[in-house]
């Protein structure tokens, strides 16, 4: 139990979608878990279905006062066929960019605001979950002098440990202000490609920080990417690498949050379609992609308001295979990978 902080002051290594990806296992362990989205993209505030939230934190901040987030908490909009629960939400809107900007102006309340407000809150849930924005501003000193525990969100990539390096730096200098708090709960290294690159930045992270970086790893995956994009949880989703992915998931809130109450360990909570199933039992493919990997775009984000522009997340080219299935070597040349074209052989690079 406790409030965990999302952090990394890099933008596009998946801070939200783990957070998201977390809070449903949680809620499919059957966790009461509030997300608190204090970046003023509001990423997390439509990847959990609300689009035009009539409370959000931002008012709560610039008022001040003290206990006002109980009456600000709003319901998820997830579909919640597939796991037993949906996350309660402090919803984020860009009006959050403003207020970052006044906390600036004073000298005694700018770093604890979030505290503050949320006051015995987060008492009423097994876990808090803030999603930060991506800078080291006033913000996520906020996020960090609310919390107990920090993740880090990383991504396999050059220059990442540096960044790594400099948050941990920030959070120890607030833990000395704050009796220890908040702690490292672990690094977790998104994103994980099957490439040699990919590789590589991944095993320099675990040398570096060989306590630190928690596994599993969360792989890149087309399924983890289109649940945040269609407001639908990991748990819930029907196509392929859902299942992995929820799994994989699960192991990784296990590790962070605790195995939770005795007998509904996480992965294996009852729901009405999944039975007594296991994450590793369940088939949560739709229904024709059972049969094999389907051929549809690797996001088919049709329609969705939340456009993925990440240029690691190709929609026209690769093939769902390829991203979902991270062991596999079968390729072909009409499914070539486009990471694969960045990863430059180690020696030439790094040598
Ligand atoms: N494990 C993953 N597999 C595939 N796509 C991912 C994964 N994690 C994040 N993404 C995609 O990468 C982009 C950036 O992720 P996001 O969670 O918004 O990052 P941040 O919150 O750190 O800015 C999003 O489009 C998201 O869908
Ligand atoms: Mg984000």
């Amino acid at each position: 139990m406790g409030v965990t902080a999302m952090v990394n002051q890099k933008g596009g290594v998946g801070k939200t979608t783990v957070a998201l990806g977390l809070a449903s296992a949680l809620c499919a362990a059957g966790r009461s878990v509030l997300v608190v989205d204090l970046d003023p993209q509001a990423n997390a505030t439509t990847g959990l279905g609300l689009w035009d939230p009539p409370l959000t934190v931002d008012s709560l901040l610039a008022q001040d006062r003290s206990g006002s987030a109980s009456d600000a908490v709003l319901t998820a909009r997830w579909d919640a066929d597939g796991i037993a629960a949906v996350p309660a939400v402090l919803a984020s809107s860009p009006r959050l960019a403003q207020v970052e900007h006044q906390l600036v102006s004073d000298v005694i309340g700018a770093q604890d605001r979030l505290d503050g407000v949320l006051g015995d809150l987060p008492d009423d849930y097994d876990e808090v979950i803030i999603d930060c924005p991506p800078s080291l501003g006033l913000l996520t000193v906020n996020a960090l002098f609310a919390a107990d525990r920090v993740v880090v969100v990383t991504e396999p990539a050059a220059w990442s440990a540096d960044g790594v390096e400099q948050i941990l730096r920030n959070v120890e200098r607030i833990a000395q202000r704050r009796g220890g708090r908040p702690e490292l709960a672990g690094i977790v290294l998104n994103r994980v490609g099957r490439t040699r690159d990919a590789g590589y930045w991944a095993s320099e992270m675990t040398q570096r920080y060989p306590e630190h970086v928690v596994e599993p790893h969360v792989k890149l995956r087309a399924a983890v990417a289109e649940a945040a994009a269609q407001a639908v949880p990991v748990h819930a989703l029907r196509r392929s690498g859902a299942g992995e992915a929820a799994a994989e998931l699960d192991a990784l809130a296990e590790v962070l949050f605790g195995p939770g109450d005795p007998g509904v360990s996480l992965g294996t909570a009852e729901s009405p379609e999944q039975g007594a199933e296991g994450p590793e039992q369940m088939d949560r493919r739709h229904p024709e992609d059972r049969t094999g990997h389907g051929s549809e775009s690797v996001v088919d984000l049709g329609g969705s308001p939340r456009v993925d522009a990440s240029p690691q997340v190709p929609t026209d080219s690769g093939s769902p295979s390829d991203w979902d299935d991270p062991g596999s070597d079968a390729r072909g040349a009409s499914t070539v990978d486009p990471e694969d074209v960045l990863a430059i052989p180690v020696p030439q690079r790094f040598g």
